[in-house]
């Protein structure tokens, strides 16, 4: 039976992996079937300790897939990786999104997922400790990273009675995920260029030395990916290893001499440059050519400023053109925005207070004030993912209107 609901004509592979939380999948499926998607849903062995296959198949749009052997098609992995409009995995466990992070296919769900350039939700259900441990947490950041949309588990009653964070998320916020992926992209960003900076310069002293800093790239690099997920071409010039993305062009770099002369090439045909990096403010003057010898004692490190890159293009923006400056602080963290955007004529300064714990440097996570000349607006400790989409917000809210692209 096919359904004129809003999803109608989507080819939807759903993904139910074996968790006690399999059984709401069940209504994600009827969710999305009434709302008139294909639904193509596939369980793994251990899905099936937890729900029948009889129901899935009667509720979805064609029979539960469970094997990459036992299918009409020799292929099926293939086949629904390529026919899949997007893929949502709910329940999703610790199991798959390893396997899933590392691009190993032990089963149909994951080779259908390492099959797909379709856009994937993964929905995380398991244990308040699995969830929390080190190892998943970092594999939920490398999809994050590749662009998946993970809908966060939520606090609530968990197998066996105990309550924490680790829920599956209802039913309801995970069609609303599905729909907002799907939905045709609205960006201001779509078909822009936008030129990101991302790390810490290291700037060297001799041969082998460098002075360095604490930025790890993790907030340039969320930037980046999200605003290639909305539709900008986007260069991304950074000090730090980036897994590639598709429409982001990467150029790497380790000075702040160099990082200057990649952003001013780019900026020369950008609608946003957003300069994250921990750029240097001060190098050393070289002191020997080679490395400098313990026995020719202590080296006299004499430093020198290094050029601002953002005031730079802020003296020479062009009309329509958005600035987006990074503000590392320790205290006055509005106040000090406040100058930095005034003095680089800036559009936008994202600041954080370092000195909170989980925020800035090497973290996953971050909370900032983002500054602009009319309003500031805070956002509270989040992933740096989320934190990248409220910049991005944030910069289509600055984008004239009159300077968008037909
Ligand atoms: N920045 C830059 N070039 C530099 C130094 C910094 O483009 N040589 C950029 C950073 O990428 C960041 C912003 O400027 O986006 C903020 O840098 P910061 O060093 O904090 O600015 P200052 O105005 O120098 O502030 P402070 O007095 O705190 O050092």
């Amino acid at each position: 039976m096919s359904n004129a609901g809003d999803l109608s004509g989507r080819f939807i592979v759903v993904g139910v992996s074996g968790g006690i939380a399999a059984y709401k999948a069940v209504e994600v499926c009827r969710q999305l079937v009434d709302a008139g998607a294909h639904v193509a849903p596939i369980m793994t062995p251990d899905a099936e300790r937890f729900i029948g296959k009889t129901t899935l198949s009667a509720l979805c749009s064609e029979p539960v897939h469970t094997s990459l052997w036992d299918d009409a098609s020799p292929i099926p992995h293939t086949r629904l990786g390529q026919r899949a409009d997007l893929i949502v995995v709910a329940p999703a466990t610790a199991r798959v999104i390893a396997a899933y992070a590392a691009g190993m296919s032990d089963d149909l769900l994951t080779a259908t997922l390492i099959a797909t350039v379709a856009p994937v939700v993964v929905c995380p259900a398991m244990h308040t400790e699995m969830w929390e441990h080190p190892a998943v947490q970092h594999n939920i950041s490398t999809l994050r990273s590749r662009g998946v949309h993970i809908v966060d588990p939520e606090d609530g009653r968990l197998a066996g009675g105990d309550i924490g964070r680790g829920r599956l998320a209802a039913p309801e916020s995970i069609v609303a995920a599905v729909r907002r992926v799907l939905a045709p992209t609205q960006s201001k960003l779509a078909g822009r260029h936008v030129v990101v900076s991302a790390g810490g310069t290291r700037e060297p002293i001799d041969a082998v030395r460098v002075i360095a800093n604490r930025s790890s790239g993790k907030q340039g690099h969320a930037i980046a990916v999200e605003a290639s997920r909305r539709g900008a071409s986007v260069t991304l010039v950074t000090t730090a290893d980036f897994t590639p993305v598709s429409g982001v062009r990467v150029v790497c770099v380790e000075t702040a001499a160099e990082m200057k002369s990649a952003i001013d090439a780019a900026a020369t045909s950008a609608d946003v440059v957003i300069m994250t990096a921990a750029v240097a403010d001060f190098r050393p003057v070289p002191i020997a050519e080679g490395k400098w010898k313990k026995e020719d004692g202590v080296p006299p490190i004499v430093l020198e400023p290094t050029p601002d890159i953002l005031a730079g293009l802020g003296a020479a923006k062009r009309p329509g053109q958005v600035l987006v400056g990074f503000a590392a602080e320790t205290s006055n963290l509005v106040e000090n925005a406040k100058g930095k955007l005034a003095r680089k004529n800036l559009d936008i300064v994202v600041a954080n207070d370092v000195s909170q714990p989980k925020v800035g440097f090497g973290h996953d996570t971050n909370a900032v004030t983002i500054v602009t000349k009319s309003a500031t607006h805070n956002v509270p400790l989040a992933d740096k993912h989320t934190v990248a989409a409220h910049v991005l917000d944030s910069v289509e809210q600055s984008l004239h209107p009159t300077q968008e692209h037909p």
